[in-house]
């Protein structure tokens, strides 16, 4: 479960937003809307304790995430969020299949390429294992993108933007994927978009306000 109080967000001591309360209880999923510039990003940042509150707190199943510091924070984030970045992020000079065994590794787990493969499968990837990220089309990195997010059954999954470069099929399978994904470990989805086709697939929905 995620739970926020008097949370405050921004850059170097700006704060671009406040949410005095949230509670996102285990399984259930909340689309984050707002135009360009509302803080989206930002607020996503905080929840995925990349970026430090200017005040409140983020709880996820009772640990207060920003209190924690150095590698317990590292390894905090790695089991327990699942992060799809607006820009995906893949270290390209690794395979795909190492970039998922590099996320196990972050999160002081044991690397498991079965697993990996196994959900690399899953999702239709599993011939382009071997291959540099920067060789995949934008689809096929956004299914990796996805399985990097959930390869260590995260309790949170926090999506930038996940869908946006995609066109009207694949964005239909990769919000069928996350959802199904988001069943299977009974996770949350947080997912912050000016991506109207996904709205229907939420039931809670935030617009957010702040920003120039
Ligand atoms: N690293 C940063 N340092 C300082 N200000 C920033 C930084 N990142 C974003 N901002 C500012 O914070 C505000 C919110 O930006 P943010 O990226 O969260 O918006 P967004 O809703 O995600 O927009 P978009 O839909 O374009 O992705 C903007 O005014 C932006 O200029
Ligand atoms: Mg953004």
């Amino acid at each position: 479960m995620l739970e926020i109080n008097g949370l405050n967000v921004g850059h170097d001591g700006n704060a671009i937003l406040e949410v005095p309360h949230l509670s996102v209880f285990t399984g259930e999923h909340c689309l984050i809307l707002g135009a360009s510039g509302s803080g989206k990003t930002t607020l996503l940042s905080t929840l995925s304790g990349l970026l430090a509150p200017i005040a409140g707190e983020l709880l996820i199943d009772g640990c207060n995430v920003h209190k924690l510091r150095g590698v317990a924070m590292d390894e905090f984030r790695g089991r327990h969020i699942g992060i799809i970045y607006q820009t995906l992020h893949m270290v390209g000079a690794l395979t795909v299949l190492d970039n998922l065994l590099l996320a196990q590794y972050a999160a002081g787990l044991p690397q498991d390429r079965e697993k990996a493969i196994a959900l690399l499968e899953h999702l239709g990837v599993a011939e382009k294992k071997d291959h540099k990220p920067e060789t995949l089309s934008q689809g096929q990195l956004q299914r990796v993108a996805i399985a990097r997010a959930v390869i260590n059954g995260p309790r949170i999954i926090v999506g930038d933007e996940p869908t946006s470069a995609l066109d009207d099929r694949s964005c239909e399978t990769v919000m069928e994927l996350l959802l199904q994904l988001a069943a299977s470990a009974n996770a949350s989805l947080v997912i912050a978009t000016h991506d109207q086709r996904i709205k229907r697939h939420f039931h809670r929905q935030i617009t957010l306000e702040g920003g120039q």
